[in-house]
């Protein structure tokens, strides 16, 4: 291949994108060593409360333990090595118990009860527990790690959203926590998970394909992406009343959002698997599941103020207008998938200037995976 001028560089070769070795080996560097945004703490209501997810390789359950606190555990029982839930959300009273031969599981994990075991010496009941996956809560969810030794939370996940805002305080103004959930709404893409994590980042697709948002923040038409700029926040079009599908009006504005960040909206990647989009009415957070190279299911939550959610206020416009995003964009990345095993993007293609912070994206990947360059 040609040299490219110095003005253009190249991305990634198709392969990172299609080859199931690639992604195996993304799982266990990346998806198993870091911190991964697992669950809304809101969805585990009360004690007994779980949910499962992929994290990795591994099916993780999460539950609530009777202390209030969120626990974490391999979904794979001690015994014979059953999944212990196959659902996706539930509830159980007091323990999990494991449907093939009944070993029991209390909500913080020790074996309580295994029967039949006469003739058996005494089963080490917390050396035959389930194996606790590491666990952090902020910004309203809980965060797991599977890494034995944990990377520091502070750095690797509140660190990214600093370095993209400048500071600690704006996230902090939204009080993500305490808003609930208006919305939530699970995307199935068939597309690998880097390629919705490059679309995100950049804006030079916004003039095509996202008309409704252009219409609210016409400095994205110009393709520029609000998070190439530490601190800088898209402001919304001057005949536009709220971040809505049609620029009317929103819901009650957070009140905790400084007077500077009314009337904008910001974008953050934290890596390796969220997205939040903060305006000042709501919150938007995208966690993506990745499943195999060329599937990601994305859990994408629309938070409000708690009244407001609570008061039944139309949430329609604001919800319809990043669900418009949201499709055109997994619609482009799908769009690409399949020609990441053509031989035409065996070498990758090319990153044109505002896209060049994709690049960073990219030796983030390759020093993750041990790689010298693509
Ligand atoms: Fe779970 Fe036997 S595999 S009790
Ligand atoms: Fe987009």
């Amino acid at each position: 291949m040609t040299a490219l001028p110095p003005s253009l560089i190249s991305t990634l070769p198709g392969g990172y994108y299609a080859d199931e070795g690639v992604f195996a080996l993304e799982q266990a560097k990346i998806f198993e060593s870091m911190w991964f945004c697992a669950v809304r703490a809101s969805d585990l209501g009360r004690p007994g409360a779980f949910r499962t997810v992929q994290v990795g390789r591994e099916s993780v359950l999460v539950t609530r333990a009777r202390d209030g606190s969120i626990r974490a555990f391999l979904n794979v029982c001690r015994h014979r090595g059953a999944r212990l839930r196959t659902e996706e959300s539930g509830e159980v009273r007091h323990a999990f118990s494991c449907p093939y031969h009944a070993w029991t599981y209390d909500l913080e994990g020790r074996l309580i009860a295994a029967p039949n075991l006469t003739g058996m010496p005494d089963v080490d009941r917390v050396a035959f527990g389930l194996v606790n996956v590491h666990v952090r809560e902020w910004l309203g969810y809980a965060w797991v790690c599977l890494a034995d030794d944990p990377p520091s939370f502070e750095a690797d996940v509140v660190g990214e959203v600093v370095t993209r805002l400048g500071a600690e305080e704006p996230i902090g103004n939204y009080g993500v926590d305490d808003l609930a959930v208006g919305r939530r709404i699970v995307y199935d893409v068939k597309a690998n998970w880097k390629l919705l994590v490059e679309n995100f980042m950049e804006c030079y697709h916004c003039a095509t394909i996202h008309p409704e948002l252009t219409e609210v923040l016409p400095e994205f038409a110009d393709g520029y992406a609000a998070q190439s700029f530490v601190g800088h926040g898209a402001e919304f079009g001057e005949n536009i009343h709220g971040f809505t599908v049609d620029g009317s009006q929103g819901v009650d504005r957070i009140p905790g959002v400084g007077e500077d960040q009314d009337r904008r909206y910001y974008a953050i990647t934290i890596k390796p698997q969220v997205f939040v989009n903060l305006v000042p009415d709501h919150v938007i957070i995208h966690r993506m599941f990745p499943l195999a190279a060329g599937r990601t299911i994305v859990e994408c939550d629309w938070l409000f103020r708690e009244d407001v959610v609570g008061r039944g206020a139309d949430l329609g416009p604001s919800v319809e207008l990043f669900h418009r995003v949201n499709v055109q964009d997994f619609e482009a990345c799908e769009r690409c998938q399949p020609a990441m095993s053509s031989r035409a993007y065996g070498r990758g293609g090319v990153l044109v200037p505002s896209e060049h912070h994709i690049g960073a994206f990219h030796d983030w990947v390759l020093g993750r995976l041990g790689a010298a360059s693509a």
